[in-house]
């Protein structure tokens, strides 16, 4: 298995391009299922989960081709309903199959997906909202299978939990059900606007999207589609977060800082300078950080995406700050991997109390999951000596070219074949 070498203590300067949004891709990837036009997607990071998911296209029916940031799907004729369980476990994101598929050909068979690192990871709302709206679900030999007699029916759906999966699915679903479906307590993270836009694009009528209510009136057919997917906000924070960790300056180019609004307000809380210019970010570091508590909340509030990154940070700033998660139950498995890098870290229930350490010191580690290995790549880059992080196909899930643009900017990274 490969690994990522790093030889920490550089200073991080000058400036790189923030790749297409993953969770953005994804879901518009599995969009194209919708119709049997053309449909050409730019600006999509070239990584392992979109290769999953263009190989997922495949299977069911949709001739799928990636060349470098642009994915481009050809007319399609049969669609298949059976999406396995070797396709599924790879990546979570696959149960978004689950929507365009009932609603195109009124029955799926999804493998479960099953738990992973950060949590338990249930999709009950999502099939709540499928049954609420006229579909049959069964679990048999660790399949769900969705049918519907006919057409999905419009509904008011209410989520207990404003999950960002569900929204994404029942959004996909309604856009050819029949009638009005309105989801209340909807996701309202970016992703879930661009998604909105391509559907909107191939014909649906959406209202609401980027808001707590959504509104769908169902039409009959949806056609092909050219979009550029949004800039990646969980990459350009990382970079960020990198640049003051590194005491360095660096410039993010291709970014939407208004989706960032949570994470510069905390980073400028903590003393750093950040300038904004339309789509570039210029963050510098200017005087030793203060230590800055945050909340992880769904959007707008502070990414659960970036808890662990921010984490890395506030291990090397003088005082005590404490981390709370509360949208998945599990997503501290980094905090041991810190402590082996010298961070003072306690764990009690979903917070963590850190006290800032002087210096953290190199050291064998290993990724539980895709942000918790950016945390540990954050760390790497400013302990004294030589940081050894194994398990880096979850990073290769999430960060496009991730040692070439630190090495861009002045990193000493390099990757190991194994
Ligand atoms: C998406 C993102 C992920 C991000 C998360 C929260 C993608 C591909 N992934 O994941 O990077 O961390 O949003 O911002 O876009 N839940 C249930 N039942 C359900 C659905 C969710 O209990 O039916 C729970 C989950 O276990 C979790 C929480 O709700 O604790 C958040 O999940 P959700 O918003 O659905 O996240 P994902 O869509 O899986």
């Amino acid at each position: 298995m490969d690994k990522i070498i790093i030889k920490g203590g550089n200073k991080l300067s000058g400036t790189i391009k923030v790749s297409g949004s993953k969770n953005s891709s994804l879901p518009i990837l599995f969009a194209t299922l919708l119709t049997d036009d053309e449909c050409k997607i730019k600006n999509v990071p070239v990584l392992a989960d979109i290769k999953t998911t263009v190989d997922f296209l495949n299977f069911i029916g949709k001739k799928t081709t990636r060349k470098a940031n642009i994915v481009n799907c050809e007319k399609s004729s049969k669609l298949n309903h059976i999406a396995p369980y070797d396709l599924v476990r790879k990546m979570r994101a696959s149960v978004l199959v689950m929507g365009p598929l009932i609603a195109r050909l009124g029955k799926v068979n999804v493998s479960l997906p099953g738990g992973c690192s950060i949590g338990a990871r249930p999709i009950d709302i999502h099939l709540d909202a499928f049954k609420k709206m006229g579909a049959k679900i069964e679990l048999k030999e660790g399949y769900i299978n969705v049918t519907i007699d006919g057409r999905l029916k419009g509904a008011d759906i209410e989520f207990r939990f404003a999950s960002v999966g569900a929204t994404e699915n029942v959004l996909l679903a309604s856009v050819l059900a029949k009638g009005t479906t309105r989801i209340i307590n909807a996701a309202k993270e970016p992703e879930i606007q661009d998604l909105a836009d391509v559907l909107i694009k191939m014909g649906a009528k959406i209202s609401g999207a980027g808001t707590k209510i959504i509104t769908v009136e169902g039409v009959e057919k949806l056609h092909g589609f050219t979009h550029n997917v949004i800039a990646d906000r969980i990459e350009a924070a990382t970079y960020m977060i990198a640049a003051l960790m590194t005491k360095g300056e660096i410039i993010l180019t291709g970014v939407i800082p208004e989706h960032l609004q949570i994470v510069i307000d905390k980073l400028i809380e903590a003393g750093s300078d950040i300038k904004i210019n339309n789509d570039t970010i210029i963050v510098k570091w200017k005087k030793d950080l203060k230590p800055i508590n945050i909340r992880t909340e769904i959007y707008p509030g502070f990414p659960t995406d970036i808890q662990a990154q921010w984490m890395a940070l506030m291990c090397l700033v003088k005082g005590n700050s404490i981390v709370e998660e509360t949208v998945f139950e599990n997503r501290f498995l980094h905090v041991c991997e810190l402590q082996r890098l010298g961070a003072n870290l306690k764990i009690e229930g979903n917070l963590v109390y850190i006290q800032g350490v002087k210096e953290l010191s190199g050291a064998p580690v290993m990724v539980s999951d895709l942000r918790a290995g950016a945390a540990l790549v954050l760390a790497g880059l400013c302990a004294k000596g030589k940081t050894e992080i194994s398990r880096i196909y979850h990073l290769d899930r999430g960060y496009e070219a991730l040692e070439k643009k630190f090495r861009k900017l002045g990193a000493n990274i390099k990757r190991i074949k194994g």
